[in-house]
């Protein structure tokens, strides 16, 4: 089975098979991550975007990476922290799960997240992480063709959030 672990850094620069991106339902950009990814892609990672016309939060669709390291981006809108009782905790995990399934479907080896929902949407951070955590081991069981995904923490607050979450769930 695949192994997880994580990095402090700017997922800009994971030279992974793919990046997952923390995205809106629009999927024409924004801030946070989702900002970063684009500038560094360049304008012609928008031009791909325009025409998957949107993504449901939980879903992902799949993109190439245009001037990142990574070959292609996984766009996933999570879902926005309402008090945890709009689905908020499924939908995370949904996020994790569409994106470990497109990355096999695509033969990505090695894939690498940003902590989905926990900036801007407000997702409380020790919630999602062992909902991330737990997903993505699921998927390396479903698909072993993953060999290693890695979760880039844009801080040491984020790091050790899922540090902790790896260690606490075996
Ligand atoms: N590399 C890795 N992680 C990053 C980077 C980066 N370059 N930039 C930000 N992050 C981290 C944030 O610090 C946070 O821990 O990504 C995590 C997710 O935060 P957001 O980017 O705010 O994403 P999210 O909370 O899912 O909100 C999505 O914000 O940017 C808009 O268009 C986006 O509307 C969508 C919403």
């Amino acid at each position: 089975m695949g192994t997880v672990d994580t990095l402090l850094g700017d997922i800009t620069a994971v030279a992974a098979d793919a990046i997952v991106n923390a995205a809106n339902t629009s999927l024409l950009g924004g801030g946070g991550v989702d900002g970063a990814i684009h500038r560094a892609a360049g304008p012609e990672l928008l031009a791909e975007c325009r025409a998957l016309r949107g993504c449901e939060t939980g879903q992902a669709k799949l993109t190439k990476g245009y001037r990142l390291p990574a070959r292609y981006v996984i766009h996933t809108p999570g879902p926005i922290w309402r008090g945890g009782g709009q689905n908020e905790a499924a939908l995370l995990a949904a996020c994790y799960r569409s994106c470990m399934e497109l990355a096999a479907e695509h033969g990505c080896k090695t894939v690498a997240f940003p902590s989905i929902s926990t900036g801007v949407y407000r997702f409380p951070l020790e919630l999602a992480a062992p909902i991330a955590v737990r997903t993505v081991r699921e998927g390396l069981q479903r698909h072993p063709g993953i060999e290693r995904v890695t979760f880039v923490c844009f801080s040491q607050a984020v790091k050790d959030a899922y540090d902790g979450a790896l260690s606490s769930t075996g």
